[in-house]
This record gives structure tokens, C-alpha cells and sequence, in this order.
């Protein structure tokens, strides 16, 4: 087979057969084709799309790319849960140690954030000492003894999306459907669970912009889920707005310990609450999700989440004191406070913007080798739909210095805009698909 002609079929909008497909994935992991030519195909790929078939099949080789963890050594219904990205995303922190609190064992593999999106395996880095390369006889142990894991994914599970990821992130071909599904499933079906449930963001600050989009997307993968036997949800829940209040590493550890003492801002709060119920409901904890909402609410109350929470760091070495003083954990150099200009109330917080310019606090990543600066980000002191009056603080910024926060301060003022009339805040979770 030869490569040019796989791209030119593509380019030209043919449908590929399984042979091409599979010549692609294994040819890239394995290094036989170059970068140029694999973003040339998934630029191709992404102006022609690829059909549901064409998709199973790129979703499947992906994950034949590497091995499937053998999670058979923990007792119980597995269940995982993978958000498509978003700001101020840390529903994982939180939503994981509850679903672990109503019984689910939750043994999670997490990535790195990318672009504008923050990554799980970044905001536990915050924790003085949390390790979250450990192998996998530790991993089991460890859910098998608290109920909780979270892990860096290894690079034995789908390693064609690890290579492939990179790459879409730097050619500008992240946000396409067939490659987001294979990109998820191919993980998801990988890292053994017996479950998944999945967190589909929809807005200006996530992949899919439209409900539309996100839906064809939330349904596709719930269908490919299901082929291999998985129990699947998905949830399409709001991005407009960065979800919470925090954004940025150690901003993000420290607002998922207010959530789980029950002090958190309300969005992130429902959002978390609503995800550990689903995992409890998948999991067959609760016999409906509403049931499994319920317990997963009082499991924040009574403080058990907060103990999972709690063993979890203290398994993977972190430093458990953080929870009651959570400035142990890594502290900012320079703030600078984005004041508001005029009395009214907030109409928008652009997240895809907020996330930008959190990435320029040096909160995430411009390119891939890049150190992050966990104590960076920005706190918000407003929602949409507040009201303000001229020099209330609006946010403020979190950096190693002014320079680096002015650049952030100018994102800022373009994301968010006052209006003169009252707002109304966007529904939060806009549809189930189970
Ligand atoms: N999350 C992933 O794991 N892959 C994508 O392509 C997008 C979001």
C-alpha cells in the first residue's frame, strides 16, 4: 500500500476501506510514516470526515495499537469516566472520590491538558509528592484497598493516540468528530473498566461547539462503547463558561477540596455530584441515576468523599496536609485583579478565552514540552448572571510575573463582557443519553 494514495483518497473524499485505516495507525506508531504525512491525512480526514464505519474501525486499530490493562483483579463493576476537555474541569477530583465513596471502584487513567483544556494528571501534580506513574499490580492494589486510583494512562495503552493526539494538537485537527471518538474510545476500551461514562462539553470552551455536534458525538461514542460490551452513558453538559470558579493546577486542587466539603461554587458542585451518581448508577451502587445523584450528595455531606479524596494522596504519596491547609500546596509569585469597568451584570465569560489566557499565566502548556507553573491560573469572583458595580474584582490572575499576567489580563478583557440587563445563566447539564 502506498501512503500518498491513502491521503489522496481521503483528500478527495473516498471512503477507506479497513486495510487503509489499519496501514495508517500501524504505519504512524510504528514510525514507517513521517509526521508531514500523517498531518496531511488528518487534515484530509478532517475537512472529508470520516463515516460512522470508518470511524468504528479507526476507533478499533487505535486501541490494537497497544495493550488492554487487565483490571479483572478488582472486585466489582469498574467504572470510568472521561471528560472531552473543558476549563476549570476538575469534576474528576471530585466526581471519582464520591463515586468511590458509594462503592465504586473507580481505577482511572487521566491525561495531560492540551491547548486551552486542562488535564487531569497536571492538577494532582499540584500535590506536593503525588505520584502518579505507578504500576499497575500497585494500581490494582490500591483500588482494591481505598476504592480509588488516579493515574497517568501509560504508554502501552493506545500509543497510535498518544502519537496521534500530539500531532492533531499542533495542526490545528483536535476538534473533528471521528478523531475525538477514536481518540476517547480507543483509551476508554484500553484501560479495562467495566463501564464508562462520558462527560461530552459542549460550548465555546470545548471541542463540540454546538449541542448538535456534541450529541453526534455523545451518541457515537455510546454506541461504540456498547459494541465491546461496556456499559455507556454520556452526559452533554455546558462549557460556555469555565465550570467553577478556578482555573489553573493548584487553583483546581484547592477548589475540588471546597466541593468536597460542601463549600464549593454551585455549578461544579451539581456537575460532580451528578457524574459520582451516574458512575454509582453505572456501577450498580443505586437503581436509577437519580437514586445514585442522591447518595453521591450525601456522600459529600457526611464527609466520605473527602476521606477518599484523602486516600487516595496519601496512597500515591502526596501530601495529605494540604486538605486541611491548602496552602501547602504551590503558591503564585504575582497576582493582578481584572477590576470591572461599569455597573451591570455578567452576560459572558468566554471559557475558551479564560482558558487561553490561563495557558498565558503559564497554567498549561503553549507547546508540549513546556513546564507548567502549577501555582498559575485565574480565580473567579463572578458568574455569569452576577451582578457588579464599577471596580468590583471580576477575577484575578495567578502568575510568576506581571509581564507574564498582563498578556492574560488582555485575554480577559475580551472574554468577558457586562450587560445593562439581568442574564440568565445557560441549563448546566443539557441532556443524558443512556
Ligand atoms: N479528549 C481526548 O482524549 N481526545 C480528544 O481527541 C479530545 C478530547
Amino acid at each position: 500500500m502506498n501512503t500518498v494514495d491513502v491521503i489522496t483518497r481521503k483528500r478527495d473524499g473516498s471512503t477507506l476501506n479497513a486495510e487503509e485505516i489499519r496501514y495508517m495507525v500501524d504505519g504512524y506508531t510504528a514510525g514507517d510514516i513521517p509526521d508531514y504525512q500523517m498531518s496531511a491525512f488528518l487534515m484530509a480526514v478532517y475537512f472529508q470526515g470520516m463515516n460512522e464505519e470508518e470511524t468504528i474501525l479507526l476507533t478499533k486499530y487505535m486501541k490494537e495499537s497497544g495493550d488492554t490493562v487487565d483490571l479483572s483483579g478488582i472486585q466489582g463493576i469498574k467504572v470510568d469516566k472521561h471528560s472531552t476537555g473543558g476549563v476549570g474541569d476538575k469534576t474528576t477530583l471530585i466526581a471519582g472520590p464520591a463515586a468511590a465513596a458509594c462503592g465504586v471502584p473507580v481505577a482511572k487513567m487521566s491525561g495531560r491538558g492540551l491547548g486551552f483544556t486542562g488535564g487531569t494528571i497536571d492538577k494532582l501534580g499540584a500535590i506536593p509528592g503525588f505520584q502518579t506513574a505507578v504500576e499497575e499490580q500497585d494500581f490494582i492494589d490500591q483500588v482494591n484497598e481505598k476504592g480509588i486510583a488516579v493515574i497517568g494512562q501509560t504508554g502501552h495503552i493506545a500509543p497510535a493516540d498518544k502519537k496521534i493526539y500530539a500531532l492533531r494538537d499542533v495542526t490545528a485537527t483536535v476538534d473533528n468528530l471521528s478523531l475525538i471518538t477514536s481518540s476517547v474510545m480507543s483509551k476508554k476500551l484500553a484501560s479495562g473498566s467495566d463501564a464508562i461514562l462520558l462527560d461530552v462539553k459542549c460550548g465555546n470552551g470545548a471541542f463540540m461547539q454546538t449541542k448538535e455536534e456534541a450529541e453526534k458525538l455523545a451518541r457515537l461514542m455510546v454506541k461504540i462503547g456498547r459494541a465491546h460490551g461496556k456499559k455507556t452513558m454520556a452526559v452533554i453538559s455546558d462549557m460556555n463558561q469555565p465550570l467553577g470558579c478556578a482555573i489553573g493546577n493548584a487553583l483546581e486542587v484547592k477548589e475540588a477540596i471546597e466541593v468536597l466539603r460542601g463549600n464549593g461554587p454551585e455549578d461544579i458542585s451539581e456537575l460532580s455530584a451528578a457524574l459520582a451518581g451516574m458512575m454509582a448508577y453505572l456501577g450498580e451502587k443505586a437503581a436509577t441515576p437519580e437514586e445514585g445523584i442522591a447518595m453521591a450528595k450525601k456522600k459529600i455531606a457526611d464527609g466520605s468523599a473527602l476521606q477518599k479524596f484523602r486516600d487516595m494522596v496519601e496512597s500515591q504519596g502526596g501530601d495529605p496536609r494540604i486538605i486541611e491547609d491548602t496552602a501547602l500546596l504551590p503558591q503564585a509569585e504575582a497576582e493582578l485583579a481584572f477590576l470591572a469597568d461599569r455597573d451591570g451584570c455578567i452576560e459572558e465569560i468566554h471559557a475558551r478565552k479564560m482558558g487561553l489566557a490561563s495557558q498565558h499565566t503559564g497554567a498549561g502548556r503553549e507547546r508540549k514540552e513546556d513546564e507548567i507553573d502549577l501555582a498559575a491560573g485565574i480565580l473567579l469572583y463572578k458568574k455569569v448572571g452576577d451582578f457588579v458595580q464599577k471596580g468590583d474584582v471580576i477575577c484575578k490572575i495567578y502568575g510568576k510575573n506581571i509581564k507574564k499576567l498582563e498578556k492574560a489580563l488582555e485575554e480577559i478583557k475580551n472574554a468577558v463582557k457586562i450587560s445593562e440587563n439581568p442574564v440568565n445563566c445557560n441549563s448546566l447539564i443539557h441532556e443524558v443519553i443512556q
